[in-house]
């Protein structure tokens, strides 16, 4: 891997903005790594339950049929397909990544499972940061696990916010920082004794034990809410999941 650099301080004056534990390349890197084992480990190590958190963010996102909807760090494509099924024949989906790996994998398990309505599937690679795409253009939007993985977390937002269209929503779902003490011990137990360890069965314990310091970088649900305020959304909620170790914000533009 990548030696671990710092990336160059952000302009904005934000407080939301900061420097990361990793730059963009090294995510990059990070994620083209890991993408053959990912699937299988998100399942082990939830022991499934992300598929139910995935379908709980897609319902909260208010993706309905015939919408243009996007998936911003698609990954694989879980919240993808989900948002497929939800649209149906009349609607269109963008599954966006940086990660060629990632969605490499993603594409496969499309040609695999050769479900009609996955017809309606697009792949981009493309930047979070710099999506390429018109203002107020979708329906909807999901981002699963992303948001805490990007650089620049308010311009994320910033541009996930600049194209959807008014009244529409971005359901985030990702790791929760818990602002409870035994809530984050747990989560970090759970990182050191049982993620770390099984990913090092894979050859990937640097890559895991990146989670832990994403999580600690990442934001407060309140500061979720905060940001997509700052940031022009008029609503903002954020919602704690399996007992807090999970986090889903809905934000309307
Ligand atoms: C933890 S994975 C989540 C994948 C999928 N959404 C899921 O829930 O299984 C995070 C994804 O974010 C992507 N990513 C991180 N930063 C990105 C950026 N700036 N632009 C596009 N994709 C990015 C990575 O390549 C990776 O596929």
């Amino acid at each position: 891997m990548a030696s671990l650099q710092l990336s160059l301080p952000f302009s904005s004056a934000s407080r939301f903005r900061h420097r990361p534990v990793l730059c963009a390349n090294e995510r990059q890197v990070l994620f083209n790594r890991i993408a053959p084992v990912y699937d299988n480990l998100n399942d082990l190590l939830s022991l499934g339950q992300h598929r139910i958190w995935k379908r709980m963010s897609v319902s909260w996102s208010g993706a309905k049929s015939g919408d243009n909807v996007l998936d911003v760090c698609c990954g694989s494509g879980d919240l993808t397909f989900l948002l497929s099924e939800k649209i149906g024949p009349d609607g269109k989906v963008r599954g966006l990544d940086f990660s060629k790996e990632q969605l490499s994998i993603a594409s496969s398990r499309q040609e695999l499972l050769r479900k009609a309505c996955y017809k309606n599937i697009e792949w981009v690679e493309g930047d979070a940061l710099d999506l390429p795409f018109s203002d107020c253009f979708f329906d909807a939007i999901t981002m699963g696990y992303g948001l805490r993985n990007v650089v620049d977390k308010h311009k994320a937002f910033e541009e996930m916010f600049r194209v959807l269209k008014p009244g529409s929503t971005v359901s985030v779902l990702d790791f929760n920082k818990s602002t409870q003490p035994f809530t984050a011990t747990i989560q970090e137990w759970m990182i050191d004794n049982v993620v770390v360890p099984v990913a090092t069965g894979y050859g990937l314990a640097k890559e895991y034990e990146y989670l832990k310091s994403s999580i600690k970088e990442f934001l407060t649900g309140k500061e979720l809410e905060e940001l997509a305020l700052e940031v022009g959304f008029s609503r903002a909620k954020h919602y704690e999941i399996s007992g807090g170790l999970m986090g889903n914000l809905v934000a309307t533009r």
